[in-house]
């Protein structure tokens, strides 16, 4: 087990680069199943999510090579149908792989993917949107079969919003027979990045990035090169650092056009900012920060992926905040450890609460719950008095790549402890 061992109150600033979107890339190598020859992804971040999902390709029987932050991967060679069962617990996204499975290979086994401290996440949507393309599928006490000897095109409304079933249907119906209509999808910017890679490998994808996808499906596609798109999370994560240290901090080779809400939230509460292109600048100010009342919502709503670090802002905001978290039922959990370094957090139900500030935080001993509530704990250190140790980095390890090292540069007091007996 390693931990971060954080000394808060040293001042930050300078510069910092933000890396290629575990959400994006995840996307990336799944549908290089459905690619015939080989495909390069290049800015690809070194987080273990990605060599989890890597590993996954590699056990089927694909061909996967990385050199830092390029992927190379043939899938020519997938000789099997069941994903490794550890890996499928470990990997939510690994659903991702359903559709590119049965499209390309007309078979795929996998275990549930389990429970998750961010709520129950079932994969009902993945389930019916196969059918809907004419698979069939089994639900055994220990995992689902997916089969389809064809996939046929077929118009499917979504009953609610989710960025992976989109993805994954979009991606299963890009070698289906005929149109597939996806209705009421998810527009999150991964998404028409990937129907923007898939067509120059040969699919007919138009309207991604809109609630309504339409696939013509191809006998074939071809291999590809892409580059992961910036990571919208880690720019908020990093523009809200800044802010809770008031510090003067630019964010490069980031999209902050993806990060909009943001921004609205940083212009109520006071935030001083510049946007440029591919770069903005948080800018340290004296004075106090005003409460607002957050939602979370698809894009280009509120990001939930921003909400705990954002939740660590306002515990620095005069006033009473109201954090309304819709798209997770078990995303507020990590209140309690946010209440313990002395911030004033009060859970009304699993999906609000009301935070009082500004509170001092001080520094604890603390357990990362998930990947942002992790990074948003790093934050609050950050800023607390004295020192926070934060155990069960894996969790953020998951997606942020060499944070320490990277937020070190900024002169952040962390360090990341090796081997620590648990
Ligand atoms: N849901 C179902 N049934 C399904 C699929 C989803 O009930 O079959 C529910 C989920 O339980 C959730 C809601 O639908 O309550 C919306 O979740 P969505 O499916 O959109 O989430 P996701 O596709 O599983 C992706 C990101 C998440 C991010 C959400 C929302 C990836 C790999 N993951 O998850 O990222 O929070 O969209 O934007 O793209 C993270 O990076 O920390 C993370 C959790």
């Amino acid at each position: 087990m390693a931990q971060f061992v954080i000394q808060g109150g040293a001042p930050l600033g300078g510069e910092i680069a933000v890396s290629g979107a575990k959400n994006s890339v995840l996307k990336l190598i799944a549908s290089a199943i459905l690619l015939k020859g080989e495909t390069k992804i290049t800015r690809v971040p070194q987080a273990q999510d990605v060599f989890r999902m890597s590993e996954i390709l590699s056990s089927v029987g694909a061909k996967v090579e990385s050199d830092v932050a390029v992927l190379r991967i043939n899938t020519d060679s997938i000789t099997q149908t069941t994903l490794p069962r550890e890996l499928v617990k470990r990997l939510r996204a690994s659903t991702v792989l359903i559709g590119p499975m049965l499209a390309r290979h007309g078979e795929v086994r996998l275990a549930y993917p389990g429970g998750c401290v961010l709520g129950k996440r079932p994969i009902d949507l993945f389930v019916a949107s196969m059918r809907v393309l004419g698979a069939e599928v089994e639900e055994r006490e220990e995992e689902f079969v997916f089969r389809a000897k064809k996939l046929s095109g077929a118009e499917y409304f979504f009953p609610f919003i989710s960025v992976t079933a989109t993805e994954n249907m979009m991606m299963a119906a890009t070698l289906a027979e005929g149109r597939t209509i996806i209705k009421n999808a998810a527009c999150e910017p991964e998404i028409p990045h990937l129907a923007e890679f898939l067509n120059t490998c040969g699919a007919h994808i138009i309207g991604a990035g809109t609630h309504t996808i339409v696939i013509d499906g191809v006998a074939e596609l071809h291999g590809g090169e892409v580059e992961t798109v910036p990571d919208r999370i880690e720019t908020g994560t990093f523009a809200i650092l800044a802010a809770a240290a008031r510090a003067q901090i630019i964010i490069t080779h980031c999209r902050p056009d993806h990060v909009e809400s943001l921004w609205a939230m940083f212009d109520c509460m006071g935030v001083p900012y510049t946007i440029g292109q591919n770069w903005i600048e948080i800018q340290k100010t004296d004075k106090p920060y005003k409460a607002v009342e957050v939602t979370t919502k698809e894009y280009p709503g509120f990001m939930t992926d921003l909400q705990p670090p954002f939740t660590v802002l306002l515990t620095q905001a005069q006033g009473m905040s109201l954090v309304h978290e819709t798209i997770y039922d078990g995303r507020l959990f990590y209140l309690d450890k946010l209440s313990t370094m002395g911030a004033y957090a009060l859970l009304c139900d699993p999906h609000r609460a009301v935070v009082q500030g500004p509170r001092k935080l001080r520094g604890k001993q603390l357990e990362s719950p998930d990947l942002r509530a992790g990074i948003a704990l790093v934050i609050a250190g950050f800023i607390a008095e004295g020192t926070t140790t934060i155990d069960n980095i894996y969790q953020i390890e998951r997606g942020y790549e060499r944070i320490d090292e990277r937020l070190r540069g900024l002169g952040a007091h962390i360090e990341r402890i090796n081997d620590v007996k648990s």
